[in-house]
């Protein structure tokens, strides 16, 4: 009988010969994600190999190298994470305030939904992509899953209203306004595709996906350096970032997590 191993490009041919032979690869999984979570769970931990569950695990990365970046990565996140929460202090951030339309209901509305549901994003990205947790907890990620896509197609929509009305023009409008599209159409692709059953689709979306949502980050990293480094002016350093804070993550993304991790059919 031949069978179908879904694998990464990087596992050497004798990690493959170690699969059990009773593995029928090219099952779908909407049991997985959909239900039946025992035998999801076991399906999950035994079938496929452990280059899908961690993507890092092929890098030239040494161990403590790897915890340390993670460590930084976690950091960060919960930084920007708490920095976004104290938009919702009064008189905290006048000064960013004070060019918006504050008299518009709907842009205050938009604004604080986009800000409340972006920190929900960034906070549940790492948790979403831990193994341990999708493989002992296949429920809570399923459920922590819905609540990701729910907060970012809404968070999207809501940023590519406020878009408009972002400072120092239109690059900086167009900026935001691509990174709000791509946010939604990459996070509606990852729901698509696991409520297909398509497994490995799935988190190739969400790795671009969490990618965008880790704009976030990166914008607060450069905008600072372009300022303080470079003495760039404000309106400049801010069309910069409206870019630069969102193409290179999906670049990345792309490079060292989805093509270099491309799972194949392999036949055994
Ligand atoms: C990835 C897609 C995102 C898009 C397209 C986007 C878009 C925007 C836009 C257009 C503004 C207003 C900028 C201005 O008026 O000058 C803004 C501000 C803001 N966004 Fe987002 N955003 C995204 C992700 C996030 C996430 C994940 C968070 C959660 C931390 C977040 C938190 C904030 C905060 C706190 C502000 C206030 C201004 C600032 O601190 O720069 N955004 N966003």
């Amino acid at each position: 009988m031949i069978q179908f191993v879904i694998c990464s490009e990087n596992d050497q041919p004798d990690h493959l010969l170690a699969v059990p032979a009773t593995a029928s690869f090219i099952r779908p999984f909407p049991a997985f994600i959909l239900g039946n979570d025992r035998f999801a769970a076991f399906q999950y931990r035994n079938q496929l190999p452990s280059s899908y569950f961690d993507p890092t695990n092929a890098s030239p990365m040494t161990a403590l190298a790897k915890k340390t970046f993670n460590y930084v990565g976690y950091f960060l996140i919960v930084a920007v994470a708490l920095y976004a929460l104290t938009f919702f202090v009064p008189g905290l951030h006048d000064g960013f305030l004070q060019n918006k339309p504050l008299g518009s209901l709907l842009w205050r509305l938009t604004f604080w939904t986009h800000v409340l549901l972006g920190t929900v994003a960034l906070v549940l990205g790492p948790i979403q992509f831990s193994t341990r947790m999708r493989s002992r907890r296949p429920a809570l990620h399923r459920q922590l899953g819905k609540v990701y896509v729910v907060s970012i197609l809404t968070a999207s929509v809501v940023a590519f209203y406020i878009s408009w009305f972002a400072d120092s023009g239109w690059i900086a409008v167009t900026g935001f306004a691509c990174l709000a599209v791509a946010w939604f159409y990459t996070t509606w692709q990852a729901y698509a595709t696991v409520r297909r059953g398509e497994l490995v689709q799935h988190q190739q979306w969400m790795y671009r996906s969490y990618a965008l949502t880790l704009a976030a980050v990166t914008l607060r990293i450069i905008l600072p350096l372009e300022l303080a480094a470079f003495q760039l002016p404000f309106p400049v350093a801010y069309r910069i970032v409206a870019w630069l804070c969102w193409v290179p993550n999906l670049v990345v993304a792309e490079w060292f997590f989805v093509r270099r991790k491309a799972p194949v059919a392999v036949r055994v």
